[in-house]
């Protein structure tokens, strides 16, 4: 260690003041046993393990010695005040910068709209240099270390964080570390027949391992391409192509791939990115005979990532995108030894799901059961609760949740992409099938939270009576993910209620892909009429508003507090109990389209009674009788 120090001190660090230095050598102290566990877990097999583990490190003290000064405050800030994240004032938002504002100033210059919301954290879609034509949403990324040249340059989004950052608004992107474009500079060498980096993806010279793996590998876009392979003449090799043919997945069994992500991390970082949001982590490892999802090492890579971005930007928060499965989900977060090391943030896509799911039904029961058997969190996680985000919807529902109420996996995930995609008879949802796989017979769902919610068919028939259904539906699920605890994100255009939009069928590099029918173009026309309480699109906003400033009032809904799915004794309400040392909140949510009431001795039960306040509209309750709610309304309850 003491060889290391000296030469760390040396070399990266020798530019940096004593104190700085020293900043460092402690939390290199303190962080080593986390980034040597995993990284032994990776790497630990190799002769040159030592040398590998010297250069993470020394990747490590490079970033660190060009911070700049304004961030590393800011992490100071961060570290002493570790649940920042996790507080009921946060209030995220997602959006494309040039679909909502142009450009990286053009988001600039609507800081203050985000403000009017509330928002404390903002997600910006892709925006690193893609490949040109087709890039999967920008998720095929040719150039890590440069802005998509229509959006700005780099300044721009170091400035724009700073912007951000001055008025309390963490900056998100997304760094796509499971794969690269087949036009990155590495792929091209690759190409080229350069084996060093070769070594940087996963080749097979014929289809025998190719084959192996297909067999118990899933097809994640089976309309795009067949298979998990693309066979390349140039170079005569299968390549591994989990999503499309030009996105090729890393191979992070080379410890030089791990170096590359972790200095790209690093380098986002230093420009004021406060969160990454790493895409398709789940997707990082791959062992044959396995769906190569979800694997011990895929997460022991994330861990090692997060120990050591610990060292050189402490304020950086790793978030997962796993879309997988519950009992896979939890992981990411951390678990065991990993417990408040790997993700701090993860996305809940069970609970997104299962909210349309209970939509469609009426009834909660498949929710409730599947969150109950989801594990805790740890203590300094937070997931992110969302209802719609630029993606699918996928229905993550196991066959033992759906038989352990009565339903059959099968038919109810079936069921629940004809009820969406407008095949079932009297649905009010307008979506659209994504990814139709005629070998599982599996269908995804495209549409925006409004239109899947009955907005878009409301307004088409003028029915007035399912119109103001379909806003409550959308108040409704985003007063469940403003309480079940965690970062709830508000995706671009649900809060001034924007429908489908099919101007994608326009553009040959889009038309295939449906999921662009829920991302629009900010309609600036619309959100002009957010004041109009009367108006559909006002109503939805101010409405929303008002929720996100309840929600920042009730301190209770923290992110530690757990967060229990009970049974309200109604099978259209859906109830949750949220405990901590804060307070203990009691979230009741109608998925019906008629009133409901629970009965006054199951708040009893849960030791809801005497006087109580609802969060929501500030007003007491009186807990000794029935409590009802309007069709599809919700109530945050707590003792007082
Ligand atoms: C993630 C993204 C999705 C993309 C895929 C491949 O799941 O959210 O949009 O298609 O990764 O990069």
């Amino acid at each position: 260690m003491d060889e290391l120090f000296d030469q760390l001190l040396t070399g990266p660090l020798s530019r940096l003041e004593p104190f700085e230095q020293q900043i460092f050598t402690l939390r290199l102290t303190q962080h080593m046993p986390d980034i040597e566990r995993p990284l032994r877990q990776l790497y630990g097999q190799r002769e040159d393990f030592d040398t590998w583990l010297t250069h993470f490190l020394n990747i490590a003290a490079d970033a660190y010695a060009v911070r700049p000064v304004e961030l590393r405050l800011h992490d100071l800030k961060r570290i002493t005040e570790p649940d920042w994240f996790q507080q009921s004032t946060m209030m995220g938002y997602v959006c494309y910068s040039d679909r909502f504002a142009g450009s990286l100033k053009g988001v600039a210059a609507k800081i203050d709209y985000l403000k009017e919301l509330g928002i404390t954290y903002l997600h910006l879609m892709p925006l690193l240099k893609p490949r040109p034509g087709a890039n999967d949403g920008g998720y095929a990324v040719m150039d890590y270390r440069a802005v998509r040249h229509d959006l700005g340059t780099m300044t721009d989004l170091s400035n724009l964080a700073a912007q951000l950052r001055a008025e309390d608004i963490s900056l998100c992107i997304d760094l796509v570390c499971n794969h690269t474009a087949k036009e990155h500079a590495w792929a091209q060498k690759a190409m080229a027949g350069d084996k060093t980096y070769q070594n940087y993806y996963l080749m097979f010279p014929d289809r025998t391992l190719p084959d192996q793996y297909e067999n118990t590998v899933r097809e994640v876009f089976p309309e795009f391409k067949s298979g998990s392979f693309t066979y390349y003449e140039a170079i005569d090799k299968w390549v591994w192509t989990t999503f499309n043919e030009f996105q090729w997945d890393l191979n992070y069994a080379n410890p030089a791939v791990f170096g590359e992500i972790l200095a790209t991390m690093l380098f986002l970082a230093n420009q004021g990115v406060e969160v990454l949001r790493l895409d398709a982590v789940a997707f990082m490892w791959k062992r044959l005979g396995t769906d190569c999802e979800n694997q011990p090492e895929a997460h022991a890579i994330l861990q090692a990532f997060r120990a050591l971005s610990r060292i050189a930007a402490p304020g950086l928060l790793l978030k997962a995108e796993a879309i997988v499965p519950p009992p896979q989900l939890v992981p990411y977060l951390g678990l065991g030894e990993a417990t408040n090391k790997e993700c701090e943030v993860a996305y809940h896509n069970v609970f997104m799901v299962m909210l349309w799911s209970s939509l469609a039904e009426r009834r909660v029961a498949l929710m409730t059961h599947a969150l109950q058997q989801m594990p805790a969190i740890p203590s300094r996680t937070s997931w992110l609760t969302y209802v719609r985000c630029h993606d699918d919807i996928g229905w993550a529902v196991t066959e033992e949740d759906a038989a352990a109420v009565g339903l059959n996996g099968y038919l109810h995930r079936t069921f629940l992409s004809d009820f969406y995609n407008g095949r079932f008879p009297n649905s009010f949802a307008r979506g659209a099938t994504f990814q139709f796989n005629p070998k599982t017979n599996d269908r995804r769902i495209s549409g925006s939270c409004a239109s899947l919610a009955g907005l878009e068919a409301a307004l088409e028939a003028g029915d007035y009576a399912a119109l103001d259904l379909a806003v409550r539906r959308i108040l409704l699920i985003h007063s469940m993910i403003l309480t079940f605890g965690g970062i709830p994100l508000l995706y671009m255009g649900d809060e001034i209620g924007m429908l489908n939009d099919v101007s994608y069928l326009d553009d040959p590099d889009l038309a295939q892909d449906s999921r662009w029918l829920h991302r629009p173009w900010m309609d600036w026309d619309l959100a002009q009429k957010r004041d109009d309480w009367l108006g559909v699109n006002g109503r939805i906003f101010q409405n929303l508003k008002k929720l996100i400033q309840a929600r920042k009032q009730t301190a209770a809904l923290h992110a530690e507090a757990g967060a229990y799915p009970v049974w309200s004794y109604n099978e259209a309400v859906f109830g949750l109990l949220r405990e901590s040392p804060r307070g203990r909140l009691l979230i009741l949510g109608n998925f019906s389209e008629h009133a409901q009431t629970i009965p006054a001795y199951r708040l009893q039960e849960l030791r809801f009674d005497g006087r109580l306040i609802d969060h929501i509209t500030g007003k007491s309750v009186d807990g000794w009788h029935d409590v009802q709610l309007e069709p599809y309304g919700s109530i945050w309850l707590q003792a007082v």
